[in-house]
C-alpha cells in the first residue's frame, strides 16, 4: 500500500504535468524552432533508425572467403590424397571437450594450458574448453571407442579448427586450422620416419619445400636426469635470463631452451645438451629414425634446442620450416612421439606418434606466391585451364537448365552458370568476367531440336552440338 505522502506526491506531479501541457502546446514548440533546425532533427532521427548494426569476427578469427576458397580446397585435396595413400583413415572429434583432458595431457606450466585455453563453464557447471589441438582428443577417442581391439597400429588423419587465445600476429590466430596424422599402437622408429615423410611430402606436393628440425628429448627418466643438470646451470646464469625465463626455471625449464629472447639465446648456447643425457636405448632409437630419414632422402637438421611446447612428448620431436627466407621462422607443422599419453589418460600402455600441419600458414604462403604471380602478369595454374559457362535464354530453356546441369555433373563436368539471370547479355558478361573459354547456349530453338550452341569466347565461332553428345564435347574442351 502506498503511504499517504506518496499518494500526494503522485497527485502533485499529475497537476504539474497538466499545467505544463496547457502552457506549452506542441504547436508552440515547433513554431519556436526554425524550420531548418526541425528538418535537421527529423533527418538525424531517421538516419539513426536507418543506421544498421553490423557484426565483425572476433579478434584472431577469420572467414575463409571465395578469394582463398580454391587454395583451401586444393590444400584439403592434397592432404586427403597423401594421407589416404599412406593408409591413414579419416576421423573427426568434437570441438568442445572436457577441459581436464587437455590440462592433463598438455600439462600445467605450458603456455597452451596456462594462458591460451578457451575455457568456460557449461550450463551444468562442468569445465569445458574449445580444443587447442587434436592429439589429446584422439588419445581420448582411441580409449573411449575401444580402438585397442583393432589391428595395431591404428593410423588416423584429421583436419579442423583449433582454438588458442594467443596474441594474434602474422601466421598466428585464435581460431586456426590443423590437419594431422596419428599412428597409435606401434613403437618402431620407422613410424616416426613415416610420419615425418607424410608431413614433408604433403607440403612438397603443395609446392612448399621444407627443412625438418629434429631432436630427441628421451624418455621421462632421461629427461628428469637432464632437468636436474639444466636447472643447476640456469640458476647459475639466472641474472642474465629474460624475466619470463626466470619464472620458468622452476615451472618449465625445458621451454627456456627454445626461447626467442636474445638474452636467453646467449645463455642457452653454453647450456648442457639433452642428447648427452639420453640412455643408450633412446640414443639408438633416435639414430634409427635418422637412418630412415636418410634412406628416404628427407632433409633434416639436428636442433638440440627443440623441445616443443606440449608436455606429452617423449623421444622424437620435430618441426617443419619452409625452405624460403621470407617464411623461414614460422613452423608449418610439428609433432613427435607420445608413448605415455594413452596410459596417462586411463588407457593401456600404448606407444604413439603423430604430427599436425598449420593450414593457415600453408595457405598464407600459397596465397602470397599466387599474388606475386598475378603482379608479374602470370595467371595462376587453375586460371590457365579451359572454363565452360552455361547460359540459357527464354522460359523453356530456363526450365530445362537444371536437367542439363545435373546431366553434366553426373558426367563429372562442372560448368559455371547463373540461372537467375534471364538476359543473354548479362550472362555473357559474367562468362567473360570469370574467364570462360567457352559458353554453352540453350535457347528456345535448341530446347525444341535437342541441341546446344557452343561458343568459343576467343574466336566467336559457334557450333551446334547434339545434346546427347554434349558431355563428350565439353570433356574434350576441358581436357585441351
Ligand atoms: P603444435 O606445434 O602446437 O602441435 O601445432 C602444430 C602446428 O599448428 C604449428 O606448427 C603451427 O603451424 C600451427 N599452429 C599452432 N598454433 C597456431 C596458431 N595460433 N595460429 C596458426 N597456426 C598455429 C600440436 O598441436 C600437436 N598436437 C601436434 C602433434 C600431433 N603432435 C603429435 N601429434
Amino acid at each position: 500500500m502506498p503511504s499517504k505522502s506518496t499518494k500526494t506526491t503522485a497527485k502533485k506531479t499529475k497537476t504539474t504535468k497538466t499545467t505544463n501541457k496547457s502552457k506549452v502546446s506542441p504547436k508552440t514548440t515547433i513554431k519556436s524552432a526554425s524550420t531548418s533546425t526541425v528538418k535537421k532533427e527529423v533527418k538525424k532521427s531517421v538516419e539513426k533508425k536507418d543506421k544498421k548494426i553490423t557484426y565483425n569476427t572476433l579478434r584472431g578469427m577469420r572467414d575463409i572467403t571465395p578469394k582463398n576458397g580454391v587454395i583451401w580446397q586444393n590444400v584439403y585435396s592434397v592432404i586427403r590424397n597423401v594421407s589416404n595413400s599412406y593408409g591413414f583413415s579419416y576421423v573427426e572429434t568434437p570441438i568442445l571437450e572436457q577441459a581436464n583432458l587437455f590440462i592433463r595431457s598438455i600439462g600445467k606450466g605450458t603456455d597452451v594450458v596456462d594462458k591460451e585455453m578457451y575455457l568456460f563453464e557449461d550450463k551444468d557447471g562442468s569445465k569445458v574448453c574449445l580444443r587447442p589441438e587434436m592429439t589429446a582428443s584422439m588419445a581420448r577417442s582411441y580409449i573411449e571407442n575401444g580402438m585397442q581391439a583393432l589391428p595395431q597400429p591404428v593410423k588416423v588423419w584429421y583436419h579442423g579448427q583449433m582454438f588458442r587465445h594467443d596474441r594474434p600476429q602474422a601466421g598466428r590466430f585464435r581460431q586456426f586450422y590443423q590437419s594431422g596424422c596419428e599412428t597409435i599402437g606401434d613403437s618402431g622408429p620407422v613410424v616416426d620416419a613415416e610420419l615425418i615423410s607424410v608431413a614433408y611430402n604433403t607440403l612438397r606436393d603443395l609446392g612448399i619445400d621444407t627443412v625438418v628440425n629434429i631432436n630427441s628429448i628421451g624418455t621421462l627418466e632421461d629427461r628428469q636426469n637432464y632437468i636436474v643438470e639444466l636447472v643447476g646451470y640456469l640458476r647459475s646464469k639466472r641474472s642474465y635470463l629474460s624475466e619470463e625465463s626466470k619464472k620458468r626455471i622452476n615451472k618449465n625449464p625445458l621451454r627456456i631452451l627454445d626461447s626467442k629472447e636474445k638474452e636467453d639465446i646467449e645463455v642457452m648456447e653454453e647450456a648442457p645438451q639433452i642428447l648427452d643425457w639420453l640412455s643408450p636405448e633412446s640414443k639408438k632409437f633416435f639414430t634409427d629414425v635418422l637412418e630412415y630419414l636418410d634412406e628416404a632422402e628427407i632433409p633434416y637438421v639436428l636442433n638440440s634446442k627443440l623441445v616443443r611446447g606440449l608436455d606429452y612428448y617423449s623421444n622424437t620431436v620435430f618441426e617443419l620450416y619452409a625452405d624460403d627466407e621470407e617464411f623461414s621462422n614460422l613452423a608449418l607443422g610439428g609433432g613427435g612421439r607420445y608413448d605415455g599419453l594413452i596410459e596417462q589418460l586411463g588407457g593401456q600402455p600404448t606407444p604413439a606418434a603423430g604430427f599436425s600441419l598449420g593450414l593457415d600458414r600453408v595457405v598464407m604462403i600459397l596465397r602470397k606466391r599466387q599474388e606475386k604471380l598475378e603482379r608479374e602478369g602470370q595467371k595462376p595454374v587453375e586460371e590457365k585451364k579451359n572454363k565452360v559457362f552455361f547460359a540459357q535464354l527464354g522460359i523453356q530453356a530456363n526450365k530445362k537448365s537444371l536437367y542439363i546441369l545435373e546431366f553434366l555433373r553426373r558426367e563429372g563436368i562442372t560448368v559455371y552458370h547463373n540461372l537467375a539471370k534471364s538476359s543473354l547479355k548479362a550472362q555473357m558478361e559474367m562468362a567473360n568476367k570469370i574467364g570462360a573459354t567457352h559458353t554453352l547456349i540453350l535457347g528456345q530453338k535448341e530446347v525444341q531440336d535437342g541441341s546446344i550452341l557452343v561458343r568459343n569466347m576467343d574466336s566467336g565461332i559457334q557450333e551446334v552440338v547434339d545434346q546427347k553428345k554434349i558431355a563428350n564435347f565439353v570433356k574434350k574442351i576441358l581436357q585441351a
